[in-house]
């Protein structure tokens, strides 16, 4: 009689790629949206020359398809500013004493046009008498403008204006740059550069239905954002983010700038996740870069002190226009996952535009984007005020949540959008607050141009001083509380007062160390109710660090379990080690009290086996499984070939392969893993879970990295048949999953113990090839098996087949359903097939509050009914010597 003890599934065990994701999701994403025109023209050169930044070559205006048109004896003059500045549009200028106009043909619909000045002295213009008034055809976009005096104001020294102009069919865009006249000396007009960029038909103008037009505040009607109107951008935040350049916008170049703290009248915490791909249900996905719905302000989590109290912000703007208001929102704190948990109220110029937002209520979901507009005119104040005030919700929360904010000045009837110039007020204190219209959002070029080719050193020095830092304060690895681009470089508080640090070898840079107090904290005193998941030795919560900020899994081994212990060790040890974007990686541990505590990541998808059966969630698509499949096999296989010692997982099943938000698969639990060394197998003590036992394993009692091949097919049996490993309530023929798959193959049948939801989605040729490597893995002979490289490759072929004839039917039908036929008879050609029968466990299961353990007992070996297929002995033979 042997007793073997199993460790029951942990749920949600998790991503923590976070900061990989985030790079990469810059650097190579194509952005979702492709402009029709995106044209960059550099005035006052010939030649094109590219932006070091954003890497977009800028055409030189001069003997180019936009050369200006202009009056015969006025020529406007191409120069370069005294002060040399290499940074594109900004080395170059057209100037002019009168007026010059360009012409643009582009295709009908809406865009930005955005200009772009350098105000400082010219030859032959000097003394900044720039006045001077843009038009775009029948708008006027500025007038008596003063490039020199607005950057003064904003102490910036380059300045872009951005406009939204939508041109009709069979239209020109003609931009006209007029010199303002005046009476107290000539005045002149300049340019440096001229970008012009497509936009969707509705991202700011338009309307779908009723509700997507924006609130007139104050009053009960809307406001649509009509065709004939232009817009200017006052502002464009990311609140609680940091700035975030053209190149890294949806595709339409816009730039998002940083928070500044003296726009807000009152303070607040800056919650972020920075892992998570926001869902794009509600909106479209080019609507603002991902990195916007990631980060927000927020009041915080003291009730008492944000009742009452409110986050504002102060916009400077000019008197006598509509502003749309389109306020952007995600809900990224994870306590707050239901509707009426989190209400607040929306004021815009001190007139009540939401009584009761509810992120969640208008979303549904965590993560999901979603924004709100509102016009307001503001008929004769100079500052438009926007204010979040917390309501206390029937959960006991009163607080507030915004992550991006735009505003735009709208044109009226006059179709008019020049204001005044700010007050020249001679270089007020550095503390006075600073007249900020568009301040905010005006461009960042500035610090470049200022910093100059220092840049690159900066940037050089910035990273050799973090790394240092990094090294010598072994900071932690994740902080969620502020991006990790800032905090990277600052070591944290010493908030864990550990004292007891088991193993000197462990890499802290690579793994948490939590204290016993933050645990609590983040799990309400290990609640029940936060209970997600129950195993062999131990519970796992799910738990908010950082002011749930972060959501976690948090893993709470048995402190009676010896085993435990030994578990909790290797999984450390291996898993802090272990990179892999299939592998679950750990976020940090915990060993105060005698507790023995590992912390992951949240994979917001759970189990691959919740959503397989027993499930109310819908079903999973075909090239969804078979996605997951492959991710699954890749991981495993850098677990058995990507390390210097191979990796036996000992427990692949479809509970320890859990999904992240993008349905991407990691395999998770490693307590139980053992280190092959090179082809000698480890012997040890019979462990896993039944149903997904290697055979061979049982007998010899040898593991081998095949022992978590067979594991892997009976998962690949799974994901296709939509049942249990091993399903007692079957009949004896059927209750273990692989057998009995193996037997409908032998039959011809195998195609009728699939999925329902599956039949006539699968196509033939990706059937025959999943299924032969499903089978291959589940052999009785090790050595028949597979290795799971080849698994991954075979699996990765039948996604490719499945796809191939996916759109082979979609040009035949486009957008309709895809019908495959049945297979028929089906067989895998395998001389084994025969004697793999002998091998099918009876096993009694006891259930147990903690799980589902079992023991085996030798002398049932076998379903009765299958014995007269055992036709060789030696494997009974076999068992009965191991059992010595
Ligand atoms: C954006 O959404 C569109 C349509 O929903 C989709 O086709 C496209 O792949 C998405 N782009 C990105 C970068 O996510
Ligand atoms: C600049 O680029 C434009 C378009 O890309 C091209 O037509 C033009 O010939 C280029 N001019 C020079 C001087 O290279
Ligand atoms: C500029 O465009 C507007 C509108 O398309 C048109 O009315 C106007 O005549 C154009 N001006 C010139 C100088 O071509
Ligand atoms: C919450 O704020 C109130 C009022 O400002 C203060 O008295 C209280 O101590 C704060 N509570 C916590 C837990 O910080
Ligand atoms: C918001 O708070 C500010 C300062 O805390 C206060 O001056 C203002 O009156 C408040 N606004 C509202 C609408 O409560
Ligand atoms: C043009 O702007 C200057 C500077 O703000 C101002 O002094 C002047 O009065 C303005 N002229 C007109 C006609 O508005």
């Amino acid at each position: 009689m042997r007793n073997l003890s199993m460790l029951t599934p942990f749920f949600y065990v998790f991503v923590s790629f976070s900061l990989l994701a985030h790079i990469s999701s810059v650097s190579t994403s194509t952005p979702p949206y492709v402009a029709v025109d995106d044209i960059t023209l550099n005035c006052g050169t010939s030649s094109n020359s590219t932006d070091q930044f954003s890497k977009r070559e800028w055409m030189g205006d001069i003997r180019s398809k936009f050369t200006p048109i202009e009056e015969a004896d006025h020529k406007s003059i191409a120069s370069t500013p005294h002060s040399s500045v290499n940074t594109v549009p900004y080395s170059t200028a057209r100037l002019s004493y009168s007026q010059f106009m360009y012409d643009f043909h582009l295709t009908p619909g809406p865009k930005f046009v955005r200009f772009y000045f350098y105000p400082v002295s010219y030859p032959g213009f000097e003394g900044s008498r720039d006045f001077f008034t843009v038009k775009a055809g029948s708008f006027t976009l500025l007038k008596n403008f003063s490039a020199s005096i607005l950057a003064n104001s904003l102490k910036e020294v380059t300045l872009s204006k951005e406009f939204c102009i939508n041109v009709g069919k069979d239209q020109k865009l003609n931009l006209t740059f007029i010199p303002f006249p005046s009476t107290s000396g000539k005045s002149y007009v300049f340019i440096n550069g001229i970008e012009i960029v497509s936009m969707p038909d509705k991202l700011y103008y338009g309307a779908e239905g009723p509700s997507t037009v924006p609130k007139l505040v104050g009053q009960d009607t809307g406001f649509p954002i009509k065709e004939d109107m232009a817009l200017e951008k006052v502002v464009r935040l990311n609140v609680g983010g940091g700035f975030i350049s053209a190149a890294a916008d949806t595709g339409m170049f816009r730039e998002w700038s940083q928070q500044k703290d003296s726009s807000w009248l009152s303070g607040g915490v800056n919650p972020h996740q920075v892992s998570f791909i926001p869902r794009y249900t509600k909106i479209s996905n080019y609507t603002a870069p991902d990195d916007i719905y990631r980060s927000a302000l927020s009041k915080g989590p003291n009730t008492t002190k944000n009742q009452g109290s409110n986050l504002t912000l102060k916009l400077s703007v000019d008197p006598g226009f509509h502003y749309l208001v389109r306020l952007h929102f995600c809900e990224i704190v994870f306590p707050i996952t239901k509707p009426s948990q989190r209400v607040f109220q929306i004021n815009i110029d001190n007139k009540i535009a939401e009584e009761w937002a509810d992120v969640i209520q208008w979303t549904q979901r965590n993560e999901t984007p979603v924004y709100k507009d509102y016009v307001v005119y503001i008929q004769n104040k100079l500052n438009l005020f926007i204010a979040l005030l917390p309501r206390l919700s029937p959960y006991g929360i009163a607080d507030v949540i915004l992550n991006a904010v735009e505003v735009f000045k709208l044109s009226g009837y006059d179709k008019n959008l020049a204001g005044p110039n700010p007050e020249s007020v001679p270089s007020p204190p550095p503390a006075q607050q600073p007249a900020s219209t568009a301040s905010e959002s005006e461009t960042k070029k500035t610090k470049i141009i200022a910093i100059g080719s220092g840049v690159g050193f900066l940037v050089v020095l910035t990273l050799v001083c973090c790394m240092l830092l990094w090294k010598v304060r072994k900071t932690k690895r994740y902080d969620s509380y502020y991006p990790l681009s800032k905090c990277w470089c600052w070591p944290e508080p010493d908030k864990g007062k550990s004292t007891r640090t088991r193993a000197s070898s462990l890499p802290e840079e690579l793994c948490r160390h939590f204290s016993i107090d933050e645990i609590k904290t983040a799990t309400h005193n290990f609640h029940e109710a936060l209970i997600v998941g129950v195993g062999g030795f131990g519970s796992v919560y799910k738990g908010f660090i950082d002011d749930g900020t972060m959501i976690v899994a948090v893993k709470r081994l048995n402190p009676e379990s010896k085993q435990g212990f030994r578990e909790f060790w290797t999984e450390i040890e291996m898993l802090s080690l272990l990179r892999h974007v299939h592998l679950v990686s750990l976020i940090g541990f915990c060993d105060e009290e005698g507790e023995m505590i590992l912390v992951y990541d949240y994979l917001s998808n759970g189990t691959l086996r919740h959503h397989l059966y027993e499930t109310q969630d819908d079903p999973l698509s075909w090239k969804q499984r078979l996605k997951i499949c492959v991710g699954a096999a890749s991981g495993l296989n850098y677990l058995h070939t990507g390390v210097k010692q191979p990796i036996i997982h000992r427990d692949v099943k479809s509970n320890n392969i859990l999904l992240d938000e993008k349905w991407v698969a990691k395999v998770s639990d490693f307590g139980l893993s053992k280190t092959g060394q090179d082809n000698t197998a480890v012997s040890t003590m019979v462990k896993g879970t039944l149903g997904y036992l290697d055979p061979d394993y049982v007998r010899r009692q040898q593991l081998t990295e095949k022992s978590d091949v067979y594991s892997f097919g009976v998962v690949l049996f799974e994901v296709l048949c939509a049942r249990k490993a091993l399903d007692q309530k079957l009949e004896i023929e059927q209750c273990h999953l692989a057998n009995w798959a193996r037997k409908c193959i032998e039959r011809g049948t195998i195609g009728e113990i699939i999925d329902s939801y599956l039949k006539g989605k699968i196509a033939p040729e990706c059937f025959k090839v999943y299924v032969e490597v499903a089978e291959s893995c589940v052999r009785d002979q090790v050595n028949q098996r597979p290795v799971m490289k080849d698994v991954m490759e075979k699996l990765s072929f039948a996604l490719d087949l499945q796809e191939n004839a996916d759109a082979a039917k979609e040009k035949i039908n486009p957008g309709g359903e895809h019908s495959y036929p049945k297979v028929v008879l089906f067989s895998v050609v395998s001389s084994t097939c025969v004697s793999q029968n002998k091998n099918i466990y009876r096993e009694q299961m006891l259930e147990t509050d903690s799980g589902t353990g079992f023991t085996m007992t030798n002398t049932e070996l076998t379903c009765p009914s299958l014995d007269s297929a055992i036709t060789s002995q030696d494997v009974l033979t076999d068992t009965t010597n191991s059992k010595a």
